[in-house]
């Protein structure tokens, strides 16, 4: 797996503003847009185009334009969405394939209560949306949830990571990309990300 780490300025700036223990509801889903926007210019640098001829303002001009079919974003509901207007401004016809999990308390682990993925999901580059890849166990379940439905090619978007989440996709899922604003220290006991956002969905939706 290639793990991308955002290396610029506005970037950091603006991932700085969200750790701000005060920060309001307004500003933290407007900078988790922002950033998801950045990511997505990075995470598109390889879409394949191709040559079209079109008639310029002075004759027929050669441009290039994005080939075949494209994308499909994939939010992990629910804090997913939170990304979800920064990469559709700029893959406006991108389909969305959602996906939900809530975790077993006893084991732990995740369990999928939502799944409606686009059609076409074979022929489209996943770009899965979370903002915190922090234990990997929901990326690892979404992973395999896209393999199974036909997905070939996956990227995922993150604001921060931990080495601990990376670690454990890159054994499993060698094939899928990574781009994250920031790889932070480590996870807390209830695997929390250290220094990290705290926890991004109550900070989206504001129900901190
Ligand atoms: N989910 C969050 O919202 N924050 C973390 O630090 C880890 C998981």
């Amino acid at each position: 797996m290639t793990v991308h780490v955002a290396d610029h300025p506005l970037i950091k700036h603006k991932l700085g503003l969200m750790r701000k223990h005060d920060i309001s509801t307004k500003d933290f889903r407007d900078l988790s847009s922002e950033v998801a926007r950045l990511l997505t210019y990075e995470a598109a640098k390889d879409l394949p185009t191709q040559k079209k001829t079109i008639q310029g303002w002075a004759g027929s001009v050669e441009v290039d334009e994005l080939k075949g079919k494209k994308i499909t974003i994939v939010p992990i509901l629910r804090a997913g969405l939170g990304m979800m207007n920064g990469v559709i401004d700029l893959i406006p016809s991108a389909k969305v394939s959602v996906v939900g999990y809530y975790r077993n308390e006893e084991t732990l682990m995740p369990v999928e209560y939502y799944v409606k993925t686009a059609n076409d999901i074979e022929e489209r580059i996943a770009l899965i949306l979370d903002p915190m890849l922090a234990t990997g166990g929901t990326l690892l379940a979404t992973i395999d949830t896209l393999k199974k439905a036909g997905c070939r090619r996956i990227k995922g978007l993150f604001l921060v990571a931990a080495p601990e989440g990376i670690k454990k996709v890159t054994e499993a899922h060698p094939d899928v990309e990574i781009y994250v604003a920031a790889v932070d220290d480590r996870l807390n006991e209830v695997g929390y990300i250290l220094p990290g956002l705290g926890d991004a969905g109550d900070k989206i939706f504001g129900t901190k």
